[in-house]
């Protein structure tokens, strides 16, 4: 019943195509589409903006522009500087400028491209270390010191110190950004949209509107993906189809399209880092200083707190006793970049593990001895540097199990053995460790709520606050229900997200959903067990912590009922069948001035080994075999967790070696659609890929002892880049270190290799 693989509750609906998405719903009669104008200057302020030709264009119903929106005009999730329309001041090439309403999709596009707008062009910024020389920043910087780094440093037998960069990403979600917006009575508005986000969607469009929230209701069926690109910057469509719908009395719907999606919405941030580590003989670290400087963008949308899970990353699984992390959230004249699963998580981590590659070859030994020599202890040596000691330490075990399992020693001397006497084709080796905090690392975000109603034939319905992504929350928490009161996991069913069901709902992020939501609904169906428990032994006599609510039957000792019959008394006898939920993460605490406190209800793990191949000569690459082992706790789930598990490590893969954002020298976006940006496809994924999740249940009074999976896995595709690394390092006999940095390109390993001084 519960703790199985059941399929996705939507799998059928999926492959059938039958599954309806945003753009899938039965429109209203009177329907109109709107397209967005962009800016074509990176920085400049708008002198004139003549859009005679757009409203000319055929089909046009309507031009609006900043002064045409009622109530306030920003969409940002916490500092207010994303103005939903530019008004006279535009930032970056892609702002929205207008927004064109017509009578069809087709006319909306055509119409958008035809202003003609006057610019009085400022100097941009388009890099991030740039914008930080000119002390340019969406916010303060931030830094977190524990020890005396600089005085260990200085004392270190052994010192590497340099810099390194690590692209972007774009959340290539399958299904873009729409949003469609339906009027109804007494200015109240229905607004359909693909967000993970539902009830900070209300927020903005009440906001936009001069609304109360009461009078805006946000309804989410499914995404077609998310990947946190629709956790804050959903909005601005959101907040523009409602503008277009409340301006004409009509419904309106925004669908973008894949380029202009890409042009608009921010992305993973980019890292720029700068270090400085210290290290004795056996390669245990003494003291790293590190700064980090990230691509905000134009705005801050969520740039700190993924700014401040970046700083609460670095230490991935080791520990550092003296540590200076540092960083910098860049003001650029590009895209406000946002959420992407990690949420700066994987930004973190990535700094420390190449610094651990570099010790290991500036040593000469194999990096995974030095891993394991700088792990957090399971007593001693577990305080992180923002001051939370980890509890739930499973690394060395979960290491010890891949290290066997990937046969990870007899194939590290093959393949050495294998590259002394392939001169062009190489191969590499790697095993990467993760560790993941899990919980919003803005403490009131993690709570959550819950509806079940169960109807009188039995049947069940759950509402909660979380949004399906694909990632399978709504089976999760359906099952969870199931197990709860007993019944098939085929009665239970989940209904829409909606802001008019659960209240203040947070965003469907930072891994939580099942977690919180799971939490929820639990306590909510506990409720109503607890009434029939009640009544059963009021009708059969018993105590109620003999029950047993299994099988589609409620029974002790003595007596058994089935469920259906049970409800069905309980309903004659006036007994309440529904139940709202509640659930809130206990035990955390964060003092984000200075860093420091428990952020994080528990840790994550996982490791993975992969084995590329390298073509010197071409810089093509080819992952040969990957092993993964993931921490999932005792998973609900078991194949729902493993697809995530091997969407994450892909995506992690794609971010790192074949994902590279550009963008011109006037700042435009180079690589918009899938022709310029390559994701991994089928032909990337190794024939030979390995999938466990580690045998585990959590420390900590999780929902049924299970773990958060949506994300920590992205980690895993670490090994990929380090075995390239490792690859390419064979080219000198493993005695230097190669500068790769990321994405790990053909381009950027070749000049890799070049950068070799030959031996
Ligand atoms: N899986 C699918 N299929 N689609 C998605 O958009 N988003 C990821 C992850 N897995 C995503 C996904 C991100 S960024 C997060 S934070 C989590 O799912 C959110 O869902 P959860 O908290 O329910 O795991
Ligand atoms: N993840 C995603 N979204 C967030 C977080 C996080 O850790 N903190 C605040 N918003
Ligand atoms: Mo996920 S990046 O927290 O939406």
């Amino acid at each position: 019943m519960s703790r199985k693989s059941h399929p996705h509750e939507s799998a059928a609906l999926h492959v059938s195509g039958e599954a309806s998405y945003a753009d899938d719903l039965r429109e209203a009669a009177g329907t109109l589409y709107a397209a967005v104008g962009m800016s074509e200057s990176a920085h400049a302020n708008i002198r004139s903006m003549d859009l005679a030709a757009v409203k000319a264009s055929a089909g046009v119903v309507a031009v609006l522009t900043a002064k045409d929106i009622p109530g306030i005009n920003d969409c940002g999730p916490i500092i207010k500087d994303d103005p939903i329309l530019a008004d006279g001041l535009v930032q970056y090439i892609g702002q929205a400028v207008f927004v064109v309403v017509a009578e069809s999709y087709m006319q909306a596009r055509r119409a958008a491209t035809k202003a003609v707008i006057d610019y009085d062009e400022l100097p941009a910024v388009l890099k991030p270390l740039d914008a930080k020389a000119a002390e340019s920043f969406v916010a303060p910087p931030m830094q977190l010191v524990r020890g005396s780094p600089q005085e260990k440093l200085a004392n270190s037998p052994n010192r590497n110190s340099g810099t390194l960069s690590v692209g972007g990403q774009e959340q290539f979600y399958l299904e873009g950004q729409i949003s469609y917006v339906i009027p109804k009575e007494d200015n109240q508005f229905h607004v359909y949209c693909s967000t993970q986000h539902p009830t900070e969607m209300q927020h903005a469009v009440a906001h936009a509107l001069k609304l109360y929230f009461n009078q805006v209701l946000v309804e989410t069926r499914r995404m077609g993906g998310g990947f946190g690109g629709k956790e804050s910057q959903s909005a601005i469509f959101a907040c523009l189809a409602a503008i277009c719908a409340n301006h004409l009395n009509r419904p309106v719907k925004l669908r973008l399209d894949r380029d202009d999606d890409m042009m608009i919405t921010g992305k993973r941030h980019c890292f720029e880092y700068d270090y400085d580590i210290g290290f004795d003989d056996d390669g245990k670290i003494l003291a790293a200083k590190i700064e980090m400087v990230t691509r905000a963008g134009y705005s801050a949308d969520l740039s700190v707190p993924v700014a401040t899970r970046a700083v609460c990353h670095f230490d991935n699984a080791y520990y550092l006793s003296d540590v200076d992390i540092a960083a910098f959230c860049a003001k650029t004249n590009t895209q406000s970049n946002t959420a992407f699963r990690g949420f700066g998580g994987p930004q973190g981590a990535i700094a420390i593990e190449y610094l651990i590659d570099n010790i290991a070859r500036i040593l000469g030994k194999d990096p995974l001895d030095i891993r394991k020599i700088n792990y957090y202890g399971k007593t001693s040596r577990n305080t992180t540097p923002y001051g939370q000691t980890v509890e739930d330490n499973v690394i060395h075990e979960l290491t010890a199990e891949i290290e066997a399992s990937s046969d990870y020693h007899q194939r590290h001397s093959e393949i050495q053995a294998f590259n002394k006497t392939s001169p062009i084709l190489k191969k590499g080796l790697a095993l990467t460790p993760l560790k993941f905090g899990i919980s919003f690392n803005v403490v009131h975000f993690n709570q959550a709520g819950a509806l079940v109603h169960v109807y009188v034939d039995g049947s069940i319905l759950v509402n909660h606050g979380g949004t399906e992504m694909g990632q399978g929350l709504n089976t999760k928490v359906a099952q969870v229900v199931s197990h709860v009161l007993g019944v098939d996991l085929g009665i239970v069913r989940a209904t829409p997200t909606d802001t008019s069901k659960v209240a203040n709902t947070s965003a469907t992020a930072a891994s939580t959903g099942t977690d919180l939501n799971g939490k929820a609904a639990e306590n909510a169906a506990l409720k109503i067990r607890k009434r029939l428990c009640d009544l059963f032994v009021e009708r059969f006599g018993g105590e109620v912590d003999d029950i047993l609510f299994a099988d589609n039957n409620v029974r002790n000792g003595s007596h058994e009922i089935s469920f259906n019959e049970l409800v069905e008394q309980a309903y004659l006898e006036r007994i309440q069948l529904w139940s709202d939920g509640f659930y809130k993460t206990p035990e955390l605490n964060w003092n984000k001035d200075t860093l420091t406190g428990r952020p994080f209800y528990y840790y994550a793990y996982g490791a993975s080994v992969s084995e590329v191949l390298i073509d010197t000569l071409t810089g093509e690459w080819k992952l040969l075999r990957a092993d993964l082992l993931h921490d999932a706790g005792n998973s609900i789930n078991p194949a729902i967790d493993m697809g995530q598990v091997e969407g994450a490590f892909i995506q992690g893969m794609g971010w790192l070696t074949t994902e590279e954002l550009k963008w011109t020298p006037k700042g435009k976006l180079a690589t918009h659609a899938p022709s310029t940006y390559k994701i991994p496809a089928v032909n990337d994924c190794p024939d030979d890929l390995r999938v466990k999740l580690f045998d585990n249940k959590s420390k900590f009074d999780t929902i049924m002892r299970s773990k958060a999976v949506g994300e920590p896995p992205l980690l895993l595709g670490f090994s990929v880049f380090f075995a390239i690394r490792d690859a390419i390092a064979s080219v000198a006999d493993y005695t230097q270190n190669p500068e790769l940095n990321a994405p790990a390109t053909p381009e950027a390993i070749l000049s890799a290799i070049t950068g070799l001084q030959q031996p």
